[in-house]
């Protein structure tokens, strides 16, 4: 390599440490060491909704394991709402539903850390859930407490029914409770993105949704992937932007906008919470899920969130700084023909002198080296995307 390449990728490499100790002072960071990558799990909801038990748990925490779904990096298995009775117990404590948890949570989560996986749970920073079990305003400590002793390891924690207070005061209530609990637990706020969390809750969670509840189809997907966009420069390692659980899987979208929803997700860096019956997963779904180099760009040490960099119409340029002097590209189509997809390196930030190395995470063996852009044809509602490397 030339003098003048070794002083290019030196200066690359030097734009990484600005960035990550930029973000990091910006960042006043909930000091729980945890969500250094965003999370990686499964949740009940998005398939289930309230048909949760048990069984479906212990099998689900199976299906990870077998699908080989664990030994990629998805590690949380999460239930959302619905796991408990409607009232609490004599002395105000939570319980599990009698009907469909009889052996508790605690033998639950005992059951998923056997798998070598980790347990979560929800609850709601009001009166009562949004399905109407009681939430857990006024009962903090108590609830913590409760968590840390079944040894939960990731709480998602809701908006509904709440005192009409800004979120800004309920959630610091139950961050500070978690951290006396004793046991470290992923704070993963759900206020739906009302009250712009990313602008606040980076030393409140280690996640917050910034929107409301995606839905199983095309038009749902990219309109939150485009509000989550807009907070792109409030991620960093410790505090992650959420724009909610992904669907894959769930059949309301193609192959090709399954793709697109992973690839978005991972370029986010949004937390990768797999939302459907791993127990029945098609192949075709499970291969989306399971691209290594995906994945890795989601768990890229660097932790910028990629963004949208330039947009034609409906075509569309999307990326960011990865760790090592590298890079994600991301082309989107969102029309309904296939179309040809320029994207400058410059608009990512690579100088027009520099010659990248690009391999392409979709298509096998996909390699390549070029300069200053690259074209490529990518189908309806399909992305093509890619790892840069300077040479
Ligand atoms: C919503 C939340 C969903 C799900 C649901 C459960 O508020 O956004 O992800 O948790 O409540 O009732």
């Amino acid at each position: 390599m030339a003098a003048k390449n070794y002083l290019v990728l030196l200066v690359l490499l030097l734009t990484d440490l600005v960035r990550s100790s930029d973000s990091f002072e910006r960042h006043r960071l909930l000091e729980n060491g945890l969500g250094r990558t965003p999370p990686m799990g499964w949740n009940s909801w998005n398939y289930f909704h309230c048909g949760i038990n048990e069984e479906i748990i212990r099998a689900t925490a199976d299906a990870i394991v077998s699908t080989g779904l664990r030994d990629v990096g998805y590690e949380y298995v999460n239930i959302d709402d619905c796991w408990a009775e409607l009232s609490r117990d004599n002395e105000g404590n939570l319980q599990a539903r009698n009907s469909t948890f009889p052996s508790g949570i605690k033998a639950l989560a005992d059951y998923v850390h056997s798998k070598n996986l980790k347990f979560g749970i929800y609850s709601d920073a009001g009166y009562l859930t949004c399905q109407e079990q009681p939430g857990s305003l006024n009962h903090e400590d108590q609830d913590a407490k409760t968590f840390a002793a079944w040894g939960v390891d990731y709480l998602k924690y809701d908006n509904c029914h709440t005192d009409g207070s800004s979120p800004r005061i309920r959630y610091p209530i139950m961050r500070d409770a978690l951290s006396a609990a004793g046991r470290p637990i992923f704070f993963s706020m759900c206020e739906w993105g009302q009250e712009d969390p990313a602008t606040w809750a980076s030393s409140v969670g280690n996640s917050w949704r910034t929107t409301g509840d995606i839905q199983n189809k095309w038009e749902s997907m990219i309109s939150i992937a485009d509000k989550n966009n807009a907070w792109a420069e409030h991620a960093a390692p410790g505090g992650w932007n959420d724009p909610d659980m992904l669907e894959i899987g769930n059949g309301g979208m193609s192959f090709q906008e399954s793709r697109t929803h992973f690839s978005l997700w991972a370029l986010m860096k949004a937390p990768l919470i797999i939302g459907c019956d791993v127990r029945n997963i098609a192949a075709q779904d499970l291969a989306i899920l399971m691209n290594k180099e995906v994945i890795q760009i989601n768990q890229d040490a660097l932790g910028v969130q990629g963004r949208k960099v330039a947009g034609d119409g409906e075509q569309e340029v999307w990326g960011g700084p990865l760790s090592n002097g590298r890079f994600a590209l991301l082309m989107l189509n969102r029309g309904s023909d296939p179309a040809d997809i320029t994207a400058e390196f410059a608009a990512l930030g690579i100088p027009s002198n520099v010659s990248v190395m690009i391999r392409d995470v979709w298509k096998l063996p996909g390699t390549g080296t070029y300069n200053s852009s690259i074209t490529s044809r990518v189908e309806s509602h399909d992305v093509a995307m890619y790892i840069l490397t300077p040479v």
